[in-house]
């Protein structure tokens, strides 16, 4: 794809659309609604136990999600080749840093995703958090060796960006978003990828993972094939692939976050891939944590306008129709069960509904009790800055749409709780 397309491509993703939306906040104004039923079958059955919710429930959400939401990864074998690039004392040495590549081919096309991981030095191997970073794995800590991305990244004055191609000038960037000295600090390692290096994030499916795997004189996905996010949350999976085979790295311990359209991809990520411990929703508003069937900041309609390719097509049918879904975002946070799940919100990010992302997790506390697991106590919401940590966890902090530290050290806790660090 040529630069300037990307640009004004980047440029509509990130503002939308210009035609008129004058998003809801008001709670009185939400239209009755109810949430479809998490335990009843789609056949009319009820669902008593685990047994029953994992041997056909589960199954039943998870593949309504896949049709009409995120869409199916195609099948198809491609070939994927995992090099550690560097392997570095980091962090004064009290951490060490690997790069590793990993290369998918197919279609006669290759792309690849670099994964940027700091460990602390411990005996045992490690706990580690996984999340997609926006910017290039370069942003998240002013570290002269890590690799700038080769992928294109959004252009940007301040950091002298032109030809969307990463400048030395952005290294560290965004480390106000990365608490990587206190996770290590924590005992835990941190993982990182450039969400760009699976898929641009830009209304073009024709290239990224999804064209490695398009049959012949398929250039589109099938409207119940996979969009960015479902790409992205496979990205995901790779990279648990090869944590598995890392000796330095506990695979059964690892937590997933995401923030924001990164919180969705998680969230689904972490729904399709039971191998992940622990998931974490930080502030993923529609489409991730929060109940769609509110309406309350950006509704279906409006994220499938903006964003034609986060979903697969099939999410289309339920623009200003949002009743005639099969699924709500409750269910998604269910799929998670009985693995711990932790849902986060801002206050001052009602875009994303902060009491509707609460409700799911709410909601989906029905499914943990099946397997005698504590889920949020009350549909009251908490005391902003006052986390909750059962199996299921949330807190609303002060503050904008953004990942701060106070974010960090929840989730920390959360994974001390539940990984018995
Ligand atoms: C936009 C979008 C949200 C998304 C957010 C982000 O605001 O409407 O759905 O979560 O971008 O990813 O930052």
């Amino acid at each position: 794809m040529k630069p300037f397309i990307f640009i004004s491509l980047l440029l509509l993703s990130i503002n939308g659309i210009s035609q008129d939306f004058t998003p809801n906040y008001e709670e009185s104004k939400i239209p009755a609604y109810e949430l479809p039923p998490l335990l009843t079958s789609n056949d009319g059955k009820a669902v008593g136990t685990s047994e029953q919710w994992m041997d056909y429930r589960r199954k039943e959400i998870l593949s309504d999600f896949e049709k009409y939401v995120y869409g199916k990864i195609p099948e198809g074998d491609i070939d994927i080749k995992t090099e550690i690039i560097k392997e570095k004392n980091a962090l004064d040495g009290k951490a060490i840093m690997k790069e590793v590549k990993m290369t998918f081919s197919g279609n006669n096309q290759e792309i690849y995703m670099d994964i940027l991981i700091y460990l602390p030095k411990i005996k045992n191997k490690a706990p580690l958090i996984l999340a997609y970073n926006f910017n290039g794995n370069h942003t998240i800590i002013n570290d002269p060796n890590i690799s700038l991305t080769t992928s294109l990244v959004g252009n940007n004055k301040e950091f002298g960006i032109t030809n969307n191609r990463a400048t030395e000038a952005s290294r560290g960037a965004k480390h106000n978003r990365w608490a990587v000295e206190k996770i290590i600090d924590r005992g835990y390692g941190l993982a990182t990828i450039y969400y760009g290096d699976i898929d641009l994030d830009i209304n073009d499916l024709s290239d990224g993972i999804h064209a490695l795997f398009y049959k012949s004189g398929q250039t589109q996905p099938a409207k119940d094939e996979w969009g960015s996010i479902a790409g992205w949350a496979w990205g995901l999976s790779r990279a648990m692939d090869y944590f598995e085979d890392d000796d330095d790295i506990d695979e059964s311990k690892i937590a997933l976050m995401g923030h924001s359209r990164l919180g969705k991809t998680s969230l689904w990520a972490g729904a399709h891939d039971q191998r992940f411990a622990i998931v974490i929703s930080n502030d993923s508003g529609c489409g991730g944590a929060a109940l769609s069937r509110r309406r309350i900041g950006e509704t279906v309609w409006r994220i499938n306008t903006s964003f034609p390719h986060w979903f697969c097509d099939n999410f289309n049918e339920f623009n200003n129709n949002e009743d005639a879904l099969p699924v709500d975002q409750h269910m998604l946070i269910a799929l998670v069960a009985p693995r711990p799940v932790y849902v986060a919100s801002a206050q001052d990010d009602k875009w994303a509904d902060p009491k509707g992302e609460f409700l799911s997790a709410f909601h989906a506390g029905a499914v943990y009790k099946l397997f005698g697991l504590e889920g949020l106590p009350t549909a009251n919401m908490p005391e902003v800055n006052e986390p909750i940590m059962k199996s299921v966890g949330y807190h609303i902090r002060t503050g904008k749409h953004d990942v701060t530290d106070f974010d960090w050290e929840a989730y920390l806790d959360f994974a001390d709780k539940h990984f018995g660090n």
